[in-house]
Parts: structure tokens; sequence; C-alpha cells
């Protein structure tokens, strides 16, 4: 048998390119509102949608704004939000963190309220609400306390549980925390909702214009976050991190950022049946919306591009505040 391609013709990979109806056809990968996670930073105030600098289009809002929030949202078939609350104020336990009338804590009542369908997803961390920054409890010796910290991140599961959330998603990447929030949340009669795991979670800098919005930069303690998020280097220990959320019961399991760690993407995607979510962070957002800003980028096919992409490597949710504009301009080429 001779091969086509070395006898009479070569090649054409060209053809199944050849119309907009053939590409779609063949196109291997969709993007779907319906995947998205809409992060969103709540404050305590009236009237507020306070802009982050360093995110152009994201805002800090108060409880008031969520209603309309909600039904944009509805509007554009973006059906998930995950909250991040800023604290009237912050101390050394994070108190504001897993209190039943936390910031975090209302703005759920509120969403909930107001679009019962949404899925709000809440975020379980310390670094909102302590006074140091940091995801735990700072210890005596300046180091993170992975084992007392323990307790509070369960607290803050089983109050946002309480509020209503659909899923808790703890990203402090303290040990163990899964399996601590999933025996809180069965004692207090949530056994039915689902933890979502910010499983590899890496120590980068692309989280830089998120802790400009939190104002959650550590402030005590080491000045970074690298004894308990992973190190960039590494793919293998982020397979160690999933097959342990997995033991722990984690529902799905998270890869954060997205775009410097497709390669892990695809690798967790390769190694666990549970859904796999991919965070594309705050400083991947930054740095498209300043290109696009600039002129130097055209936004709405960089945005598509990259979603579509972190898709391909294996996501199944994606977390993004570019959730609002990809839902418009993909129901725009629908
Ligand atoms: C809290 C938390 C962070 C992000 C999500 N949850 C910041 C951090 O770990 O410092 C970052 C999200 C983003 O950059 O968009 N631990």
């Amino acid at each position: 048998m001779t091969l086509l391609a070395t006898s009479t013709d070569f090649v054409r990979t060209r053809r199944t390119r050849r119309t907009a109806g053939l590409r779609d056809l063949v196109r291997e990968t969709r993007l779907d509102p319906a995947s998205f996670i809409y992060p969103m930073f709540v404050t305590h105030g009236r009237n507020l949608r306070e802009p982050i600098a360093s995110m152009p289009g994201q805002a800090r809002l108060s409880l008031d704004q969520l209603p309309a929030e909600a039904a944009e949202l509805r509007g554009l078939g973006v059906r998930a939000v995950m909250l991040f609350g800023i604290p009237a104020s912050k101390d050394a336990t994070g108190s504001e963190g897993y209190a039943s009338d936390g910031i975090a804590q209302l703005a759920t009542r509120v969403l909930k309220d107001a679009d019962p369908d949404l899925t709000v997803v809440g975020d379980v961390c310390l670094c909102e609400y302590t006074d140091h920054g940091h995801c735990g409890l700072l210890g005596s010796d300046g180091e993170v306390d992975n084992d007392r910290s323990l307790p509070l991140l369960a607290e803050a599961a089983v109050s946002l549980a309480e509020a209503g959330a659909d899923l808790i998603a703890p990203s402090d990447m303290m040990d163990g925390r899964v399996e601590a929030i999933r025996r809180a949340l069965d004692e207090a009669g949530h056994e039915s909702l689902p933890i979502m795991s910010y499983s590899a979670k890496y120590a980068s800098a692309f989280y830089g214009p998120f802790r400009e919005a939190a104002d959650s930069a550590p402030r005590m303690g080491p000045p970074h976050r690298r004894s308990y998020q992973m190190d960039p280097a590494n793919v293998r220990e982020a397979l160690r991190e999933v097959a342990a959320d997995e033991l722990e019961q984690a529902d799905i399991v998270m890869v954060k950022p997205a775009l410097a760690y497709l390669d892990v993407i695809r690798v967790v995607k390769e190694s666990t049946d549970l859904p796999v979510a991919a965070y594309n962070v705050s400083g991947e957002y930054a740095m498209l919306k300043a290109a696009a800003i600039n002129g130097w980028l055209d936004e709405r096919a960089a945005v598509l591009e990259t979603l579509t992409a972190i898709r391909r490597a294996g996501a199944d949710i994606i977390l993004t505040y570019h959730a609002k504009d990809a839902a418009r301009w993909l129901r725009e080429d629908a």
C-alpha cells in the first residue's frame, strides 16, 4: 500500500476549513456560558460600584446592587457567581469570614433571594478577613498555622452554607481543609452541599490585581504565600494535591491560575474523573484588558481564544472575570 501523501497528492487539511459551516462542524471545543463562574467582589455600604483600577470593568458592589446584577447575569445566560467579601474590619482571626452577618454571607442571601436559580459559590479563605493578610492563622513563630486554621475555615464554610450557598470553594491551601470542611458541613446537616477545592493553586504573581481589589496582600509574617500555595515549577505535585482532595471528598477540583498552567489543567483532567475547574485569574484579566484598552489586541477575539484554550486544555468549568462579555459575544455569534 502506498500512502496517498507520498504518491498522487499531498494531505489537504484545509478542506474542512473552507466555509464557516464546515469549520463549525469540525470544531472540537465549544464555549458555553453555562460553564462560566463569574467572580464578584461585595462590600458594605450603599449604592456602591467602586471600580477596581487594575481590573477595568470590575467593581466592588454593595448589596443593593446585587439584584440588578443577578438579573443581568440571567439575561446573559451566566448562571453561577463566586463571591469575595470586603469586610468592614479585619482582625487576627478573620472573624468576618465566618460571621453569620459577614459581607459574603449577606450577599449570598441577597443573591439567592433575587434569583434562587443562580448558583452561588462561596469562597472559603481567611486572607480577605485577616489583618495580616494570610489565608490561615499566623502562629507565634510567624508561620501560617495549618491545623489551627482548619476549624475556622470549616466554620466559614458552614456559615456560607447556612446563608444559602450552593457550592463551597476553599482557596486557602491548608492541608486537610477539604476533609475538615466536609465533616463540618455534614455535622451541620449540609451533607448534600458540594465542595469545589482549589486543589492546585500556585503561588502566582498573577493574583496582584485581586489583592488590590480585596486589600488582601500579606502584611505581616512572610511577605508571600509560598509555604502553602504551590511552586509554579511543579506539576507532579499538582496530582498529589488532586489525589488528596479526591480522598477528602472534594466534588470538583480546580487549577489556578489558568493560562500559564494549561499543561497542569491537562494532566489533572487525565488523572481524575471529577469535574475540573480552571480559574482565569485577575492578573490574566488585567493583562488582556490593558492591551485591549491600548488598542494592541482585539479584545473580543483574544478573550474568546483564551477561554477556548482553557477549555481545550481540559477545563469543564471556567472562573473568569470575562464571563459577562464572553457570554454577550457568544450570543451575538450564535
Ligand atoms: C484567596 C484568593 C485569591 C484569589 C482567589 N482567592 C488570592 C490569593 O490567593 O492571594 C485570586 C483570584 C484572582 O487573582 O483572580 N486566597
